[in-house]
């Protein structure tokens, strides 16, 4: 039994109807198991900009970094597209992964059965199922790099340069090997070792840090045919590690063949397992406050929450169990729906769901 304060950036367009089911949830989990989840509801994004005039004031920030865990709905919408640079809500996001160090990102891309069809692979491609799970480094690359304008051979030109750090790729590998472990004990580290000097460095340490986790099958592949193989024989793949950007392509593409985005949760955790979870779909402006959106991604992000923050098993899987239980008896939010089975909204998914916790 435990006490676990959460603070809650639910953000913009359906951010907020999906963690409001995810809370529900949580606070169902809790009164099962005797634990008190305390919710801390704060702003960023869109939403802080309109408020606070800045998409992640001071105030938000201190909240992510006083609590155990951070629940994040989604930011951004067509509201904000001309605010300046600065200030847009994405900034919000990667701001919070740079100031909380979460550079682990878990991004799993799983079929689920009772949605086998929603696959736009044919069907002997993706036979048995599919789970993969993409380790994505976040806090470092081109994202976070040296940018700028310059003064260049043809006149004014633009930079961002990709850095990565010993100490970065040996942190992301370490997680990876580590996850690898406790799954499918495959790691296929992917780059573009080829052509870039990063990627060389990555490789480097992968070979030095090997021995630590001999059980573990370590392979390479650069990212143009890792994102060929995605489609061709996804099976093949149960961890990959890779950087921030190649991460980004990579875990979309991932989803998608999924077929289900609206499922898809993820976990981004600091070096002591405090993490930031979220959906991995966006904010969906276009059916925001219809109760249309689909609550599973962002109830499955709690479920990660508790297994990887509170070290929770049986109570992540208590939730693992009901979204399937759930998905088996034909609920259908409209993302994932199909004829014959039962079209539902954000709260009737969300209280199947709870029903079965
Ligand atoms: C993601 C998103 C973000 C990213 C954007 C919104 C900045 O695409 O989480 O994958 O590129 O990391
Ligand atoms: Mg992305």
């Amino acid at each position: 039994m435990g006490n676990y304060n959460i603070a809650v950036v639910a953000g913009d367009g359906i951010g907020p109807e999906v963690t409001k089911e995810a809370m529900s949830v949580l606070t169902a989990i809790g009164e099962k198991w005797g634990h008190t989840f305390t919710f801390n509801e704060v702003l960023a994004g869109g939403c802080a900009i309109d408020a606070y005039g800045e998409c992640l004031p001071e105030s938000t920030l201190d909240a992510c970094k006083a609590a155990d865990a951070v629940m994040l709905g989604a930011v951004g919408g067509p509201k904000w597209d001309n605010v300046a640079n600065a200030q847009r809500p994405e900034k919000a996001l990667l701001g919070l992964r740079k100031e909380l160090d979460l550079f682990s990102n878990l991004r799993p891309a799983k079929i689920y059965d009772a949605l086998a069809d929603a696959c736009p692979l044919k069907a002997e491609i993706v036979e048995g199922g599919l789970d993969i799970l993409i380790v994505r480094e976040l806090t470092g690359g081109i994202y976070f790099g040296e940018r700028g304008y310059r003064e260049g051979k043809y006149g004014n030109e633009a930079y961002d340069v990709e850095t990565y750090s010993e100490m970065e790729i040996s942190r992301i590998l370490k997680n990876a090997f580590e996850v690898a472990m406790q799954r499918g004990k495959k790691l296929c580290c992917v780059d573009k070792a080829n052509v870039l000097e990063s990627s060389r460095l990555w490789r480097k340490v992968a070979e030095e840090m090997k021995s630590d986790y001999p059980e573990v099958e370590l392979s390479y592949m650069y990212i143009d045919n890792a994102a060929m193989q995605m489609v061709r024989n996804p099976k093949q793949f149960d961890v990959i590690v890779t950087s921030n950007m190649f991460g980004d392509i990579l875990s979309d593409e991932a989803s998608m063949i999924t077929g289900s985005i609206g499922l898809l949760p993820s976990a981004s955790l600091n070096g002591t397992n405090k993490g930031m979870y979220e959906p991995i779909h966006g904010s969906a402006p276009d059916i925001a406050g219809q109760n249309k959106a689909n609550p599973v991604a962002a109830i499955l992000s709690v479920a990660m929450m508790l297994q990887y923050t509170f070290h929770l098993s049986a109570e992540a899987e208590a939730i693992e169990n009901a979204v399937t239980a759930v998905l088996e008896a034909g609920y259908r939010t409209g993302d994932i729906y199909s004829e014959g089975m039962i079209a539902v909204g954000t709260k009737e998914m969300g209280a199947e769901i709870l029903a079965r916790i």
